[in-house]
């Protein structure tokens, strides 16, 4: 009597224990397999790839588009190296300086989700991007790349693959024109230190050709990103999307076509190889 008492009130609280356990660990309670094989994709450069959609005078409005919205099955490596829940702001741990608004990850994974829901399974996002860094701030052993780098390999500790590396930057290096004819150059040694250091030499990088930069160079860095010449590097043209008040940073709409358009390019690339390029997703000819 006594005993099935205390049995039962124990087991009681091992329910309730393992209730709030499957609440901060639901991710995994939900398919620990699909945690092991997930796609990780790894998002770096400046603030167009952190996102300042929806960021007017540092304030963020905190429209979240559908397009944007969390899904169990998109998860994203915080600060602290846990794999928890995606939701934007995606970079607000990592970009901590400045306010963190809609970038193109969640519309990314979003996209890439729909067009191939019964294969691709867990997407793991890994935010690496911090505003105003310049290509030699992505330099090899800079504290910039070195946290890169070790966010990269530390994210794969638990399971899974990078399938690719998203990248935006550039703007920085529009101010001088010795940074920016310098840019190609740059560009090539960074992919290539990475694959390097990663052990993935051909890892796939999509890139994004300028929308907008900090100084009069644009077109130079521009011109180098589109006439980069690397085998699996792939550029999203993003000439013209539309950017906010600042003149710098594309729009929450913009960035959600950004996601769209990078979420094609992957998907049409591997994961729909052998069936013919639909989209418009590559560089646009004009
Ligand atoms: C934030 O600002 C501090 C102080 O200026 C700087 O040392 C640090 O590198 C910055 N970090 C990021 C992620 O911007
Ligand atoms: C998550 O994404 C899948 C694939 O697009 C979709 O079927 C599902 O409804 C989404 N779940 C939520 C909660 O939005
Ligand atoms: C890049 O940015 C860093 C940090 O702001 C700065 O010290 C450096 O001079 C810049 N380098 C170039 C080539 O512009």
């Amino acid at each position: 009597m006594m005993f099935s008492l205390w049995y039962s009130q124990f087991l009681l609280l091992l329910l309730a224990y393992s209730g709030s356990l499957l609440s901060a660990e639901l991710l995994v309670a939900d398919g620990s397999r699909s945690l092991q094989d997930k796609n990780i994709f790894i998002l770096a450069g400046q603030s167009n790839m952190a996102g300042r959609g929806g960021v007017v005078n540092d304030v963020w409005d905190g429209v979240i588009p559908a397009e944007c919205e969390p899904n169990q099955s998109i998860i994203r490596f915080n600060s602290h190296r846990k794999w928890v829940e995606a939701q934007e702001p995606l970079h607000v741990d990592i970009d901590f300086n400045k306010t963190c608004g809609v970038g193109p990850g969640m519309a990314f994974a979003n996209t890439l989700l729909q067009m191939d829901s019964s294969n691709i399974g867990v997407i793991g996002l890994v935010p690496c991007a911090v505003g105003g860094t310049n290509i030699s701030e992505w330099s090899q052993r800079a504290p910039l790349y070195n946290l890169f780098i070790r966010r990269s390999k530390k994210s794969l500790l638990e399971g899974g693959r990078i399938r690719a590396v998203l990248w935006y930057q550039g703007e920085s290096d529009t101010i001088h024109q010795k940074d920016a004819e310098s840019y190609g150059h740059n560009l090539k040694k960074f992919i290539s230190n990475v694959r390097q250091d990663l052990h993935l030499p051909m890892l796939p990088f999509i890139q994004v050709a300028l929308a907008s930069g900090e100084g009069p160079f644009v077109g130079i860095v521009r011109k180098a990103q589109l006439e980069i010449d690397l085998p699996n590097v792939w550029t999203i043209d993003a000439d013209g999307f539309p950017v906010g008040p600042d003149g710098l940073h594309l729009t929450t709409e913009a960035q959600v076509r950004l996601g769209q358009m990078l979420a094609e390019a992957f998907f049409t690339r591997t994961v729909q190889q052998r069936r013919p390029i639909s989209s418009h997703a590559s560089k646009r000819n004009r």
